[in-house]
């Protein structure tokens, strides 16, 4: 623990005690589950929850219906997240009539809406404690306070601190890690760009980096630890460095990184086309470990809906750049995120937003269906497209996504690449599953002791979105 700052060990302590006594009450160790919705930044802080749970002495549960501490780590991009989140809370809120004791935690980006979080509080009393996306860091205090409290039931009862926003960036966390030989590395908090659909700047906080010391750092100990890949996260690397003392850019971080000695894959999460410069694209074509794989959200093809929605760049603009990016990085994958049925959104824009699929060809798309989330600007707009209309149009992109895809994903049959494995393939056991360079999955006959290993493998077979493959020893 000798990272973790003198205030957060006191906490961990003093709920350790607590939980050793409970554990011997029932017999065996008290046990926890976190259960995670939404991006890779809430599965990063729900390693960090897990983290300091297991100081305190609990034992991962796989079930979360069985754990004695259950914790959601919420997310509001869309309302069908919302939707996901409350139906899990509702059948737990049936399980723990029947077991009192069971500690019930929600946080994550939901709790930091103020309506939500008086939902939560009014229909689901049976929360013991609700907390924010800029207090994970303190997650001890408050479970102390839950574990020490004196009421414990019904309305009014649950400790509930979540903050507006904040300037503190505490990393010195225990984390429990999914992957002992990949990790997540936040780069930078919250975001700035207020996109009119997106609900994110306002339940993340506004933007700030982490010093590149603090992260190069981080870094180095997960080397030592035996990651060899590493995800740099956050809402927009490209603007990373701005505020800080230092005088740093994203591509210079990445060549830092690419110093570490044992890391040999490195990905980054997510790129926002206004800012992506010929720094970037040049770092990324001479380096060695930086992964053949961008993801550059377009969300609409439509320059007039990209103006509306505050995205900083015209479609001629967005093509220009990937097209530069797939000239300059042999081999590169760019995949990409598409809204449809924004406000306003016409037959004539998805059209455009077609062609740039078409023009691009992109390796992958997450399509979306527009959510209205209340607060942004996109949601008092004229204008909201039927659903009928929005339904239509979301399967017409998606069928030339998945048509591009796929023959993008064709063109490498037959090529021998490296892989990292992850895991055992959960259909079959015999077959295990890693990831090119270009962020495709690759599944080929192995086993355990292959995990975490970089193996060169023979595309032998494509399936449009993945690939079959053999080991070449
Ligand atoms: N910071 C990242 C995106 C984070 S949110 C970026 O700008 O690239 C991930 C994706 O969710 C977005 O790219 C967008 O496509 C989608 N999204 C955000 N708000 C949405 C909304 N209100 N309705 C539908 N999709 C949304
Ligand atoms: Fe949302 Fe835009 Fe920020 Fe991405 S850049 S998180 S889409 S506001
Ligand atoms: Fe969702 Fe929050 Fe991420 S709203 S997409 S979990 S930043």
């Amino acid at each position: 623990m000798s990272d973790i700052s003198d205030e957060i060990k006191i906490q961990i302590n003093t709920a350790a005690a607590i939980v050793k006594e409970r554990s011997s009450l029932i017999g065996r160790p008290m046990t926890y589950h976190v259960t995670t919705f939404g991006c890779q930044m809430n599965a990063r802080d729900s390693e960090k929850l897990s983290g300091i749970l297991e100081e305190c002495g609990l034992e991962r549960c796989e079930d979360e219906l069985e754990a004695d501490v259950v914790i959601y780590n919420t997310c509001t991009v869309r309302d069908n997240a919302n939707q996901k989140f409350f139906g899990h809370l509702g059948s737990l809120g049936a399980v723990k009539k029947t077991r009192p004791d069971m500690i019930v935690g929600v946080c994550g980006c939901l709790s930091q809406e103020k309506s939500a979080r008086e939902k939560i509080l009014t229909s689901y009393p049976f929360v013991d404690l609700v907390f924010g996306t800029h207090n994970v860091f303190d997650f001890a205090r408050l479970f102390v306070m839950v574990l020490t409290r004196e009421v414990t039931k019904g309305k009014g009862s649950t400790v509930t601190e979540v903050w507006d926003d904040t300037d503190k960036i505490v990393e010195d966390i225990p984390v429990r890690r999914n992957y002992s030989f990949k990790s997540g590395v936040n780069i930078m908090f919250g975001c700035n760009n207020f996109c009119s659909y997106c609900i994110v700047p306002y339940v993340r906080g506004r933007e700030r980096s982490r010093t590149s010391d603090d992260i190069i750092g981080e870094i180095r100990r997960l080397a030592n630890d035996g990651v060899k890949e590493v995800m740099l996260l956050g809402q927009n690397v490209n603007s990373y460095g701005k505020g800080l003392d230092e005088n740093i850019s994203f591509a210079q971080l990445l060549q830092k990184v690419e110093q570490v000695d044992g890391i040999e894959r490195i990905r980054f999460m997510t790129s926002h086309p206004k800012d992506l410069s010929d720094e970037l694209i040049d770092v990324m074509a001479g380096s060695k470990k930086i992964c053949k794989h961008i993801h550059l959200p377009l969300q609409s093809g439509s320059t007039r809906l990209l103006q509306s929605m505050n995205r900083h760049y015209t479609k001629e603009q967005y093509i220009d750049l990937a097209l530069r990016i797939r000239e300059r990085i042999d081999g590169i994958a760019i995949t990409t995120d598409i809204i449809t049925g924004y406000p306003g959104e016409t037959d004539a824009d998805i059209d455009d937003t077609i062609d740039v699929i078409e023009k691009v060809a992109f390796d992958g798309a997450f399509t979306f269906i527009y959510s209205k989330r209340t607060g942004t600007p996109a949601a008092s707009m004229p204008d909201q497209v039927p659903e009928d209309v929005v339904k239509k149009n979301f399967d017409r992109v998606l069928a030339k996504v998945q048509e591009i895809s796929t023959k993008q994903a064709a063109k490498i049959e037959g090529r021998i690449m490296d892989v990292l494995v992850e895991d055992i393939n959960r259909q079959d056991p015999s077959l295990v599953t890693g990831r090119l360079s270009n962020n495709l999955n690759v599944h080929f006959p192995g086993d355990e002791s292959l995990i975490g290993k970089i193996v060169d493998v023979k595309l032998t077979q494509c399936k449009g979105f993945y690939y079959i493959g053999e080991r070449i020893q």
